[in-house]
């Protein structure tokens, strides 16, 4: 879509194309066995997307369940009025489980601690506690570690815990496909300490978006956990997931809210980290490291205006880029200059924005700031 289509006022937006999540949650699904559930994650505000429209249109489009980070997450999405399920990908703090438990939530224990603080709330509460267990298998983040896992799975048997779930994380799935066998296969073996009827009954998951490559239908596996290839990337190109052809739901534009001319030798913005080699006209666009353009961009990356690339000068400051528009002499003030997404033939993608900024696709989406306005594009193309 156009930036030039945008009806919004606002000085800096994102627009997020509903119609595409509902498309790339297809493809998604299409390329899964039919029983393998679809867990869609929808933490730090679905990835910048803004989660109430984002998780609504999840479910629409036939998402089975969600996962959030923390409580705090959870409970916005209930006030939304969903009550489908909603796995808590990180740990719980006891003072946060009484909390977990009145909203029905998933909870992930990683730890006997963790589980022994369950069963002290859940005593307390009276409540009935879901859960899933989730395995350290080499990424050395959130799940008990492997070789300790076989303990906590009896806890959780013993303590009378609705057991919902087993998983375990991928942390290298997008580019060493060895050491993700290795974890796979360090989960699998674990699995079979788990008696077999108990088994039957657990949702199995590994995967996200990266790991969907390496999908099998043979293994036990029966769910997955999709963030960013739902939000239109593929996290490793030329892949099985790249063929899927996600499309990208988010764009970012920002308004020009100053043209100039200045002459040769003028240094630019702070620290003069650029000066003018040549008479320059400079536009400046109304967004800045204060929405989610980073300071590592200064001097590397360009916005689209007109549809032309226009190199950033100098640094990115908090609330304002400059950009050199010399090859754009009929910009005005007012005019869109697109951060990422399309104008014209050109798009910026988040992939190049990532190799200006120094970041990776996830941080690029979420550090996208509350100040920059939200606008949803809901028709069916
Ligand atoms: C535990 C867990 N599962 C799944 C995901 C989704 O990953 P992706 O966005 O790569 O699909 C994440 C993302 O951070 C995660 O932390």
């Amino acid at each position: 879509m156009s930036a030039s289509s945008n009806a919004s006022a606002a000085r800096a937006w994102v627009e997020i194309d509903l119609p595409a999540i509902d498309r790339n949650v297809g493809r998604i699904k299409q390329a899964l066995p039919p029983h393998v559930r679809y867990v869609a994650v929808v933490k730090a505000n679905a990835y910048g997307h803004g989660m109430p429209e984002v998780a609504t249109r999840l479910l629409q489009a036939g998402v089975d369940c969600f996962a959030v980070a923390n409580v705090a997450e959870a409970a916005n999405l209930r006030e939304v009025g969903h009550d489908a399920d909603i796995l808590l990908l990180s740990p719980t703090l006891p003072s946060e489980l009484p909390r977990a438990l009145a909203l029905g939530l998933d909870i992930t224990l990683n730890s006997l601690a963790e589980a022994q603080a369950l069963a002290a709330a859940v005593a307390k509460s009276g409540l009935k506690a879901k859960v899933h267990v989730k395995v350290d298998t080499g990424m050395g983040r959130a799940g008990v570690w492997h070789e300790q896992a076989a303990e906590l799975f009896a806890f959780v048997q013993a303590a009378g815990f609705e057991w919902r779930g087993v998983f375990t994380h991928f942390s290298d799935a997008d580019s060493d496909a060895a050491y993700t066998t290795n974890q796979r296969a360090i989960f699998l073996k674990l699995l079979e300490r788990i008696p077999a009827a108990v088994r039957s009954g657990l949702m199995i998951h590994a995967d996200n978006s990266a790991g969907l490559e390496s999908f099998s239908a043979s293994a036990p596996f029966n769910a997955v956990r999709v963030g960013l290839m739902q939000y239109g990337l593929p996290p490793s190109s030329g892949s099985f997931l790249a063929s899927l052809r996600p499309e990208p739901v988010l764009s970012f534009h920002a308004r020009v809210v100053l043209v100039k001319d200045l002459p040769a030798g003028t240094a630019v913005s702070y620290n003069r980290t650029k000066t003018l080699s040549r008479p320059t006209r400079v536009a400046i666009v109304a967004v800045g490291y204060g929405d989610g353009v980073p300071t590592a961009a200064s001097n590397r990356g360009s916005f689209l205006v007109r549809g032309q690339r226009c190199p950033i000068l100098g640094r990115v400051t908090m609330d304002q880029t400059i950009v050199d528009v010399t090859e754009v002499p009929s910009v005005v003030v007012g005019d869109i200059a697109t951060i990422l997404g399309a104008q014209g033939a050109d798009r910026i993608t988040v992939a190049e924005f990532c190799a200006w900024s120094d970041c990776i696709p996830w941080e690029a989406l979420c550090t996208l700031t509350q100040r920059v306005q939200r606008v949803y594009r809901t028709d069916r193309t």
